[in-house]
């Protein structure tokens, strides 16, 4: 029986982000989840945040705050743009994949690690990819964003006071929109969300100030 934590979890409205807050959620945790789009998730306190916006995570990490520290901040929040080669790709694109998943990651960090340094516990986890590790044609900008993220993560983990952790975890391949995006059909021969969680909670759960700097894979 693992104690109840309060865990943040941005990009939750569908996805691996939405199916983690919903399980931490069902096992007893306080989570504090956001996206943009409306959703319900019954037990989640769930805003509509878009995380590149600064003064909007601001605003929301205060709310967050006022309620509690939390114990757990993991940075789901992504997008892809179409499976296409880089000089097809139109600024606007390229501009809206790094704002999301390398600044979207970074102003998490800033409004929220201020307080878990306060406290001088908890673990910031930001959702990189294997293709933050290695790469792929037609997805040229996301591997840039993601292998961002891995940088972003490690150099953040050698400024942070022990107790406090940074970890860079790729959670494996799901079958969610956005994979349907890059893989069409071939998507659904990979576990569903719901089928994730039952190794991603414990995962993210078991988590600790030992593993900062860490790049983990569910
Ligand atoms: N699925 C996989 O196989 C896979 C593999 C490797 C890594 N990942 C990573 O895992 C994370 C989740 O991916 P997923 O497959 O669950 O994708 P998804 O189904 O497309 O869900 C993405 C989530 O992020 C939210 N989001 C997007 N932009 C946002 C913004 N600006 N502010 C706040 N929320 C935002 C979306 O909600 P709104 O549209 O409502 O904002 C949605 O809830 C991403 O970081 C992705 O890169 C996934």
């Amino acid at each position: 029986m693992v104690e109840s934590r309060t865990i943040v979890v941005t990009g939750a409205s569908r996805g691996i982000g939405r199916a983690l807050a919903l399980d931490l959620a069902e096992g007893g945790h306080r989570v504090f989840a956001c996206g943009r789009s409306a959703a319900e998730l019954p037990g989640v306190t769930y805003a509509r945040v878009d995380v590149s916006d600064d003064d909007a995570v601001r605003a929301w990490s205060e709310e967050v705050l006022r309620a509690d520290t939390p114990n757990l901040v993991i940075a789901s929040a992504g997008v892809m743009h179409r499976n296409a080669p880089l000089w097809e790709l139109a600024d606007e694109e390229v501009a809206r994949v790094l704002d999301v998943n390398v600044r979207g990651v970074a102003t998490t960090a800033r409004h929220f690690l201020p307080a878990l340094i306060n406290a001088g516990a908890g673990v910031l986890a930001n959702l990189s990819s294997g293709w933050g590790r290695s790469t792929s044609p037609e997805g040229s900008i996301y591997c840039a964003s993601k292998w961002a993220v891995e940088g972003l993560t490690q150099a953040l983990a050698a400024e942070l006071p022990s107790g406090v952790a940074a970890v860079a975890v790729n959670p494996g391949i799901i079958d969610t929109e956005m994979l349907r995006s890059c893989f069409g059909g071939a998507a659904g021969s990979y576990p569903t969300p719901q089928e994730w969680v039952r190794d991603a909670t414990p995962f993210f759960l078991g988590l600790s100030a030992k593993d900062n700097g860490r790049a983990l894979t569910v």
